[in-house]
Parts: structure tokens; C-alpha cells; sequence
């Protein structure tokens, strides 16, 4: 079963997804630190970022790994090509590259192909921008989870924070929120928008608490309706 979580940045959909698939017993794929490898390498690599052909090669010949510790569904970290990316892909700089690399046509494609392949591999809370538009059309729920962008920004600033990496400035965050919104919404490439069966959850007031158990719960309905019709 695939749950689709797509969404803005800053959303919560990565706490979201990791808090529901452990609740349901689902593995987690982020698929946005996905295209941030790319991101990351194009830049190792002086590649320039509206290069598609070169973007997609790249795309296309690298090896993306998620590491998990013993026995937990949740991947902790990130791997491309064995090397430990997993702050690498969040710093400001790469905040800033990952827009033009995930607006590449040939970038979309391999990347796809990689997460339909991880997707139908078991139960997964797959997060995204298109995932229940474009790589999992048919996905048993799909969330589409929002919040204004000032509220993404301080949630942004706070797991800057706790993280140690990208920016703790408020204000370039919001700016920063606001042009990615404003290039994923517009990109000729699966634009950001809910799919038309989607939920959509505006977390800007609610506890996530109180998200992911309504997600959890429209999950179970969905398990056992399938049950059912076995
Ligand atoms: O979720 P995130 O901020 O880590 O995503 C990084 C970038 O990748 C963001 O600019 C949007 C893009 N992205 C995308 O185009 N499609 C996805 N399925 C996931 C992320």
C-alpha cells in the first residue's frame, strides 16, 4: 500500500510521514532528499544546473542509498555514491540549487522511475511534490498537507535549528519558502498541486499530533476496506 504525503515546504510532511509509517508499520521515502543528491552532486561536479541533458546523465548513472539502523524502517541517513550526504543535502546552498535541478525533465524521469521501483517494493508513506499526481496515481491515500508560509518558515527556522544546518535567519527562510513555492508551483514539470482525490490538511493551527492520527486513521480505514474486498 502507498500513502502519498505531497505538499509545500515546511509543511511537516517529513515528520508527518516518518510519525505515520512508524505508527502503521510502513517504510518512509523522502523523495525531495532525492532530488537534493542530484542537487548536491551537480555541484560536486560543476555541473551547470539548467544543463538537462548532463543533469540527467548524472541523474540517471548515480547510487542513492537511505541507511537504516538495526531493524528500523525509518532511514536515518542518506547515501549517493557512498558518501554520507544526509547534512550535506540540507544546507542553504543546496536549498537554492535543488529548485532548477528538480524543474529538469530528465532529473524527474530517472528519479521517477527510482521511486515507483522503492515504492512497489512494500508498504510505503511516500513524500513529495507529485506523488499522488504523477509517481503514484493510484495510491490508496493521498494527503495533501499545507500551512500558510510564515508558520513554514518558523517551523523551518526551529528544525534548522535542532539540526545544525541551513539558514536560522526567519526572514531569508520565508523568502526562500516563498520563491521555491512560487517555482514549484509554476514549473512546466509536474507543478505542485493536490491531486483531485486528495485529502488536504492545512496544518497551520492543528497539533501534528492531531494530523498524524487523522492520517493514521483514514490509513486503517483504507487498510481494512482493502481487506475486505480480498
Ligand atoms: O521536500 P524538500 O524541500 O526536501 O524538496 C526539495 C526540492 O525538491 C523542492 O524544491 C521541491 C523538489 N521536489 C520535487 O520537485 N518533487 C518531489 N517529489 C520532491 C521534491
Amino acid at each position: 500500500m502507498i500513502i502519498a504525503i505531497d505538499g509545500p515546504s515546511g509543511a511537516g510532511k517529513s515528520s508527518v510521514a516518518k510519525a505515520c509509517a512508524k505508527t502503521l508499520g510502513f517504510s518512509c521515502l523522502d523523495t525531495g532528499a532525492m532530488y537534493r543528491c542530484i542537487a548536491w552532486l551537480a555541484l560536486q561536479k560543476d555541473i551547470p544546473l539548467d544543463d538537462d541533458a548532463a543533469l540527467g546523465e548524472l541523474a540517471r548513472a548515480c547510487d542513492i542509498r537511505f541507511g537504516h539502523s538495526d531493524g528500523d524502517p525509518i532511514p536515518k541517513t542518506v547515501f549517493v555514491d557512498d558518501n554520507d550526504v544526509t547534512s550535506a543535502i540540507r544546507t542553504s546552498q543546496i536549498d537554492k540549487a535543488v529548485s532548477p535541478v528538480s524543474a529538469a525533465p530528465s532529473v524527474r524521469e530517472a528519479m521517477v522511475h527510482l521511486q515507483r521501483k522503492v515504492g512497489l517494493s512494500g508498504n510505503f508513506v511516500v513524500e513529495g511534490r507529485d506523488i499522488g499526481t504523477v509517481v503514484f496515481p493510484d495510491a490508496q491515500l493521498k494527503i495533501f498537507l499545507t500551512a500558510s508560509p510564515e508558520e513554514r518558515a518558523h517551523r523551518r527556522v526551529r528544525q534548522n535549528a535542532d539540526r545544525g544546518v541551513g539558514s536560522i535567519d526567519y526572514e531569508e527562510v520565508l523568502r526562500d519558502i516563498m520563491r521555491r513555492d512560487e517555482y514549484d508551483s509554476n514549473r512546466a514539470e509536474s507543478p505542485l498541486r493536490p491531486a483531485t482525490d486528495a485529502h488536504i490538511i492545512d496544518s497551520t493551527e492543528d497539533y501534528i499530533e492531531d494530523i498524524i492520527a487523522k492520517i493514521c486513521s483514514m490509513a486503517h480505514a483504507c487498510i481494512q476496506k482493502t481487506a475486505e474486498e480480498v
